[in-house]
């Protein structure tokens, strides 16, 4: 849980050391479930509003050295950003809270410049493409080096990490569902010397916290689950590491990737309902799953909750939940899913994932995505609509 107690000895080289450490707002006794609720209150005093206030200023009252101990600009600090951060921090299990950025990839942004120039960063071939872009550009700059791995083969990964200043993971991959062994990697990368970043932006902390399996940085698309309602673009890095925080903040305030006033207040407004939105679309997105399976017009189904996805055990052991998320393949490829897309009438043909409303994708309609993605690949990002007004939509447009 989050530990909001001051520090004994003020580093002044800490840039957020205003922050009212209230040690009557840790939970540590919450489940998540609560927590999503009960994190991120403004204190307990009478006539105070329950939820914090929006606040919007670029600048504040201030005197003397600027050094981090108090306000002073609002590219640095923001009362608005720091309900959502202490939240996601207690729900991540981290001892500090997250940092907001404007958008996820500004948070992988950040967590990509904790490498050193020239570093190697190992990375699953089918990470979020966005990520691959960026990598993939930064090491066209010289910046980094690039080695791709299948993330489901620990022995692979294993292998390519001599050398490596960096291990990115995602579990499970966007959009092939693959699930990779987080506790033997994260140990497996720190016996080679390389941080640990994982993309933790499919489960959520309610499903599973790579801080906890030992990774070292967690970011987010906020703009997804956490978010939740397809109205806010946002992102988000946590660590328990004073130092690594220290820097991702550095980064946050010189690189000027910041969140939105109402943008922050909107993603904790998200936050709050988390729970059972999992909880209802989850359970939808089984059915859908086992009923898609047994579909004469797909040919692969690819959703770690069903008992035979090759990701399945693993899922088990290192999730609380299977997610929302469901990958199938149209049998005849690229052009019978395209055609679903334009034939669906309650699911949205939209990029994006985790919000209320349930979006299907072709996701080779992307150019950028990996060419090891079947073109005729669909992603389900399953909402919280009724399953069998989803199914029926589905039926239709498959048929
Ligand atoms: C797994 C994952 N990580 C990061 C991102 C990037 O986040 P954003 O779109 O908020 O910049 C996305 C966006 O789709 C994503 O799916």
């Amino acid at each position: 849980m989050t530990d909001r107690t001051p520090p004994p000895h003020p580093d002044q080289t800490r840039p957020d050391q205003h922050r009212s450490d209230q040690p009557d707002s840790v939970h540590p006794d919450l489940a998540p479930d609560s927590l999503v609720v009960a994190a991120g209150r403004p204190e307990r005093v009478a006539e105070a509003p329950v939820n914090p206030p929006i606040v919007l200023s670029s600048t504040y009252h201030s005197v003397g050295p600027v050094d981090g101990s108090r306000r002073s600009y609002g590219r640095s600090e923001n009362p608005s950003w720091e309900p959502f951060e202490e939240a996601l921090g207690e729900l991540e299990h981290a001892t500090l809270p997250a940092l907001l950025f404007s958008s996820g990839m500004a948070a992988i942004d950040a967590a990509l410049s904790l490498l050193p120039p020239g570093g190697t960063l190992v990375i699953p071939r089918h990470s979020y493409q966005g990520s691959l872009v960026a990598v993939h550009e930064a090491e066209s700059r010289g910046q980094l080096t690039v080695v791709e791995v299948d993330v489901a083969d620990t022995d692979a990964v294993v292998a390519a990490l001599p050398g490596a200043a960096m291990l990115w993971l995602e579990s499970p991959t966007n959009p092939m569902m693959e699930i990779a062994e987080l506790e033997v990697l994260a140990r497996a990368a720190h016996a080679a010397g390389a941080l640990v970043v994982a993309d933790n932006t499919f489960c959520t902390p309610l499903l599973q916290r790579p801080l906890d399996l030992g990774a070292d940085v967690v970011v987010h698309s906020v703009t997804k689950y956490l978010a939740g309602h397809s109205d806010v673009v946002l992102g988000a890095v946590v660590t328990s590491d004073a130092e690594l925080r220290a820097r991702l903040l550095r980064t946050r305030t010189v690189r000027g990737a910041i969140a939105g006033s109402f943008e922050a207040w909107l993603a904790l407004r998200g936050l709050r309902t988390l729970a059972v939105r999992l909880e209802r679309s989850e359970a939808t997105a089984r059915l859908l799953a086992a009923r898609l399976a047994e579909h004469p017009a797909v040919s692969r189904v690819r959703y770690p909750g069903l008992p035979d996805d090759p990701g399945h055990a693993r899922a088990a052991a290192q999730m609380s939940g299977f997610g929302s998320i469901l990958a199938f393949e149209a049998a005849g490829g690229a052009h019978p899913a395209e055609q679903l897309t334009e034939r669906v009438r309650l699911w949205l043909p939209a990029t994006s994932l985790g919000g209320v409303e349930s979006l299907v994708e072709r996701r080779r309609r992307h150019e950028t995505e990996a060419l090891t993605v079947p073109p005729g690949l669909l992603r389900l990002s399953v909402g919280i609509e009724n399953a069998e007004d989803l199914w029926a939509d589905l039926a239709q447009a498959l048929a």
